[in-house]
């Protein structure tokens, strides 16, 4: 397998459906690779604390839509944040990342603007921020206050599939966020679910080549799991009879995005207990991203059934990921491990370009 001048379906779609595990563990040799060769050896630990669970959508897929009255909703206190965010610091993180369902109101929005400087002011902690669609004015606001990065996965490429998920938005509002984000000079993150029900390999193939279109600094993606809760309780992940198709599409995606931050998510704990992140890191993924959400909380924030470390503090999920990394021979990133774009030129960055004329340097034939 050579490096792609230009990645098109045809070509993606090659790599997501070879079949037999030797020409699997190849892809993921070759991802692990890339990723070592562009990203390096370390890996940045970005802490999540899910702050509120409280949730205006329906998304057809997540555990916390507004319709599943089984939630019991919750919203941290700035003061309980901003402890959490020193504690972080205290174990060698470099980012906080806010995450909660996606509520708007203008109050809710200038707080957490408030709160945003005020983690800048009192810690030297990068901030993400993940709580879904605004208006553009929201964002500078945000950006503003001090906001380093946005996480808004897209979820599926395909408008249809996208409509039918989210009675409350559509795909190019999804995008018009992204832009926004893009053009407002924050680190951009998006991504999609592996395996939504509908889901071809067509799209998934689609999802990749969106990814490297929106040119994209984070990328997250994570096996879809129906949650009894949602009118998804009983489909199916598509690609249940062959869970490995959610590496292969790790891998895949790593290989069409060879600079960007990809984290090995949550949901790949959960479909694959105990292996499934660390599977993550040595397929493609430079990113961890350990739970700092308190331990009281963690059981009010199920998106999907399975979520590891329900029952371990933020510190011990810190020193998991320590001994994860260890045993995978990692080194955790030093800095705040921001997008490639900001601190280019990077260490081991290859002095003279790739003689096929693509943007990345040679991989090795499979
Ligand atoms: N299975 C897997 N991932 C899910 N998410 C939400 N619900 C589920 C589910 N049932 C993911 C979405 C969202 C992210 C925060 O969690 O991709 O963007
Ligand atoms: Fe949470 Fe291992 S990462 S306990």
């Amino acid at each position: 397998m050579r490096a792609q001048k230009r990645w098109d379906r045809k070509a993606v779609l090659e790599l997501l459906g070879v079949r037999a595990t030797r020409d699997k563990q190849a892809l993921f040799d070759q991802a692990d690779t890339v990723r070592r060769e562009r990203m390096g050896d370390a890996v940045y630990l970005r802490g999540i604390v899910e702050f509120s669970n409280s949730c205006a959508n329906d998304c057809l897929y997540c555990g916390i839509r507004a319709a599943n009255h089984r939630v019991a909703r919750y919203r941290l206190d700035d003061a309980e944040i901003l402890d959490l965010a020193r504690r972080m610091e205290g174990v060698g993180q470099t980012t906080i990342v806010l995450q909660s369902g996606e509520a708007p109101s203008r109050e809710g929005d200038a707080a957490l603007g408030r709160l945003i400087g005020r983690i800048k002011a009192e810690t030297g902690l990068a901030v993400t921020l993940s709580v879904g669609n605004r208006p553009r004015d929201v964002y500078a606001l945000w950006r503003d206050c001090g906001l380093d990065r946005y996480l808004l996965r897209f979820e599926t490429s395909d408008p249809t599939l996208f409509a039918h998920l989210h009675p409350d938005c559509d795909l190019s509002e999804r995008l018009r966020c992204l832009g926004d984000l893009r053009s407002l000079g924050l680190q951009t993150g998006g991504g999609f679910m592996v395996g939504l029900p509908g889901e071809t390999l067509e799209i998934l193939a689609d999802n990749i080549l969106l990814c490297r279109e929106l040119d994209l600094d984070m990328i997250g993606l994570g096996p879809f799991l129906p949650h009894p809760d949602t009118p998804l309780g009983r489909s199916q992940n598509a690609y249940a009879l062959d869970p490995d198709r959610h590496f292969v599409a790790l891998a895949v995606t790593r290989l069409v995005n060879p600079d960007t931050h990809i984290p090995a998510t949550t949901a790949f704990d959960a479909l694959f207990p105990g292996t499934g992140r660390n599977l993550a890191l040595i397929r493609g993924a430079n990113v961890f991203m350990p739970s700092a959400t308190p331990v009281a909380r963690r059981g009010d924030y199920l998106l999907y059934p399975g979520k590891p470390c329900l029952d371990e503090t933020g510190e011990a999920c810190a020193r998991c990921v320590l001994s994860r990394l260890s045993t995978l021979g990692r080194t955790v990133g030093q800095g705040p491990g921001h997008a490639r774009r900001l601190d280019r030129p990077w260490p081991g960055q290859p002095a003279t370009p790739c003689p096929e004329g693509c943007d990345h340097p040679p991989l090795p034939t499979a």
